[in-house]
């Protein structure tokens, strides 16, 4: 396993050589309680029954913790429209009522998806949603819960999921 040695390391270690696999983290880690990650699924799974996709019939929820005092949980579904492009996912919806709340900072996020709300498989973020992610987290504290049930999840760094990422810190 990688130790945070070796997680320093700059990805791509010589011009042309793959990066290694960027895998979910092992259990050992403990980053965050699993209990947490429970709760923050049931949210989520709460608001795949929101989802608007008529289109899709793909419906997804999120729970978004905000490291704020109040630690407070922002849930968010997918809302599709008949032009297509103003459709939003899950994520940057939660993202969306967590900003215009006034939050800034955030722990982790739970995401859960499937046709007719039956998660087959874990829904990965769009990248899209990672680079939202990537304007208000830090990848290397930021948690994604890839959850097929509260049981059944994988528990990701956002550096991960989103390596080499432009972010703010390139327009500082
Ligand atoms: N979708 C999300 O809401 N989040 C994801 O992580 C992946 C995709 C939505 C967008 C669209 O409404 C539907 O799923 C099918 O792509």
């Amino acid at each position: 396993m990688a130790d945070d040695g070796q997680k320093n390391m700059p990805v791509c270690q010589k011009k042309g050589e793959l990066a290694p696999f960027a895998g979910a983290l092992p259990p050992s880690r403990d980053t965050i309680s699993d209990l947490l990650c429970r709760e923050l699924i049931a949210a989520a799974e709460k608001m795949m029954g929101r989802a608007y996709a008529p289109y899709s019939g793909f419906q997804v929820g999120a729970a978004l913790l905000a490291a704020g005092a109040g630690k407070k949980v922002y849930t968010g579904c997918n809302i599709e429209n008949a032009a297509f492009t103003p459709g939003i996912c899950a994520e940057r919806t939660a993202f969306a009522k967590a900003v215009s709340e006034g939050e800034r900072e955030f722990t982790a996020i739970a995401v859960i998806g499937g046709k007719k709300g039956i998660p087959v498989d874990y829904t990965a973020p769009c990248g899209v949603c990672r680079q939202v992610m990537a304007e208000f987290c830090d990848p290397r504290k930021f948690y994604i819960i890839l959850a097929r049930s509260q049981e059944d999840y994988w528990l990701y760094r956002l550096d991960e999921l989103f390596p080499m990422g432009f972010s703010p810190k390139n327009l500082a």
